[in-house]
């Protein structure tokens, strides 16, 4: 497959988030850094939270319109008091920019427009200060055909690096070999008329696959890792890690009863495991976490890149989310149902740079800063690791090119009008009111949509019912609620199809999560006791409901629309006993 007003209830819980702020830093120190880091049962990425910054658009410190590692290091304040644990930057090597950054031209530098390696070692260093870590993105499928290697590869049918990638004749009539298609439209195959062959590419023409089967490219991409590793990063995001591998016979893939091709022979292939538990090998001898880009049809599939003994990748990511394009309880639980019965640790993700942004995917025009919270509420209270997208905590929305001439991603210019590309949801960080939202002083690689008014960090920071204020305190919750880091997932009213409600039971104690994902209000029976909590007192922690019920006992709770409700539930000790 490839392709959501805060109010804190409770004054004394309100007090202690608060505090939690202003100390900053202290109190999350502990959190992220200490006591988990070392225990190997509990793995610091468990517990983190991970976000994603699209380097282009975060900041841009020396205002040529482009954000920059310098731009990033700025930033590092927000990001800690955010509650950030770790950001994947995704890729900042140098690259002749045709998909952006993900054909690479040198793995081991710093695309100028970026930096230096110097502005990245003071990123990690100061990064580090503030007790967050840095993950690479590593594009391991193809290089830009601007890569070295690619250059001597089709220079002759000899050199070097001929096998490095994957060269085939056409078929007898001149044809490509196969019927494989590109990601971004066309053949997979591309003419090179030097050597008279085909070459592979997956994604864009200009982004040529290399052959995993050749020890030399595995030996030679292993030690890009050690080189990052040696940079103090903390893993790496593994880029289209379902690719890797083709089928050594290069069969023609099958067609689907919906007229589209089953990726059967280029996609989710076994080898590309072997890869990986080799791979992870050399990211354990540095403690490293692998993420991955893992597009699957199913859990099963998604199941094997954890590795049959957790010896591939620590956190594959979950896409299936991202697929359901509707606010339906129904269909969430039944995702989470089917992710929490795979008995491994989940990863979620809601949006990132290849989809339109979770506020417009979510958003029904008329309650999108409430459906951003709700969504929120979601993602950051199940059990796993989140990965957040840069802007989503101020809901930020997609901002769409209107003229085909606007255009700037491939995949946009070969898919108009059907499909815009990904330009939209890959707009500056809205860091004020002020002119480009902040973002810099020049002229914004992207336009920046007219809501940067109201949708900004500087705005969001001041008003305590922003997006923003909501983020903040999940995020803070999750990193010290002990049923919140620790606790199980137990589905409530599995047949609600309104209401998706769930508990995070850990020893006596467990979060209730109550998300009401219609524009009505609903009445939610509550009945604990089949959970072992049908005495407990729940204590509201964090809601966006106009009446919160008081700290009690309850039996049922009236969700406004679009609503979400978290609270507490304690065990008394009468009822322990
Ligand atoms: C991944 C990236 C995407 C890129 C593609 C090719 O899917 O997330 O942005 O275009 O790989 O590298
Ligand atoms: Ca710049």
């Amino acid at each position: 497959m490839r392709k959501f007003s805060v109010k804190i209830l409770c004054p004394v819980v309100g007090a202690f988030l608060l505090s939690g702020f202003i100390a900053g830093s202290s109190l999350y120190a502990q959190s992220a850094a200490g006591a988990s880091m070392h225990n190997k049962n509990d793995p610091w990425w468990r517990h983190a939270v991970f976000y994603e910054v699209y380097p282009r658009s975060f900041a841009d410190s020396n205002n040529d319109g482009i954000g920059d590692l310098n731009g990033i290091a700025s930033k590092l304040g927000y990001l800690h008091e955010l509650g950030v644990d770790a950001i994947w930057i995704t890729p900042c090597y140098p690259s002749p920019q045709k998909d952006f950054g993900y054909d690479v031209s040198d793995y081991e530098n710093i695309d100028p427009m970026y930096g230096t390696l110097t502005d990245f070692d003071h990123l990690e260093q100061q990064a580090r200060k503030d007790n967050i870590r840095i993950v690479m993105d590593f594009v391991m499928n193809h290089t830009s055909d601007q890569h070295p290697w690619f250059l001597d590869s089709r220079s002759s049918r000899t050199s070097a690096h001929r096998d490095w990638y994957i060269w085939r004749d056409g078929k007898a009539d001149g044809q490509p070999p196969n019927n494989w298609i590109s990601d971004f439209g066309g053949s997979a195959w591309t003419f090179d008329a030097k050597t008279g062959q085909y070459y592979y590419h997956y994604f864009e023409v200009a982004q040529p696959d290399l052959n995993w089967r050749n020890p030399a490219v595995e030996k030679a991409m292993f030690g890009v890792t050690r080189f990052w590793y040696g940079h103090g990063v903390a893993g790496f995001r593994l880029d289209a890690v379902d690719t890797l591998f083709e089928d050594p016979l290069l069969r023609n893939n099958p067609i689907g009863k919906d007229g589209e091709m089953i990726n059967k022979y280029n996609d989710n292939l076994e080898e590309n495991h072997v890869v990986l538990r080799r791979l992870r090998k050399v990211a354990d001898s540095y403690d490293a976490v692998l993420i991955g880009e893992t597009w699957t049809d199913n859990i099963q599939q998604l199941k094997q890149y954890y590795g049959a003994n957790d010896d591939e990748l620590q956190l594959p990511m979950n896409f299936m989310f991202t697929t359901i394009n509707v606010l339906s309880a129904p269909k969430f639980r039944r995702q989470i149902g089917m992710m929490e019965s795979s008995g491994e640790w989940p990863v979620w993700v809601i949006s990132n740079h290849d989809m339109p942004r979770s506020y417009d995917r979510y958003g029904d025009g008329k309650h999108n800063d409430q459906i951003a919270k709700l969504m929120a509420a979601l993602y950051l209270t199940l059990r796993g690791t989140p990965i957040m997208y840069y802007g989503e905590e101020i809901g930020m929305e997609n901002n769409d090119p209107k003229r085909r001439q606007d255009v700037l991603d491939p995949l946009g210019k070969t898919g108009w009008p059907k499909n815009k590309g990904r330009d939209g949801e890959r707009t500056p960080m809205q860091w004020n009111a002020e002119k480009n939202a902040g973002f810099t002083t020049g002229k914004p690689w992207l336009p920046i949509p007219p809501s940067y008014r109201t949708h900004n960090v500087a705005t969001e920071m001041r008003d305590p019912n922003s997006i923003l204020n909501f983020y903040r305190h999940l995020l803070e919750l999750r990193h010290h609620n002990q049923a919140l880091l620790y606790g199980d997932y137990v589905a409530l009213n599995q047949n609600d199809p309104d209401v998706l409600s769930y508990l995070r039971r850990y020893r006596n104690q467990a979060v209730l999560v109550v998300l009401n994902m219609s524009g009505e209000t609903r009445q939610v029976p509550l009945d604990l006791s089949p959970y072992g909590f049908g005495s407990g007192k729940a204590t509201p922690l964090l809601s966006t409901l106009a009446i919160a019920p008081p700290s009690g006992h309850l039996t049922r709770v009236s969700l406004d629309p679009y609503s979400a409700y978290i609270a507490q539930v304690d065990l008394s000790e009468s009822s322990q006993r």
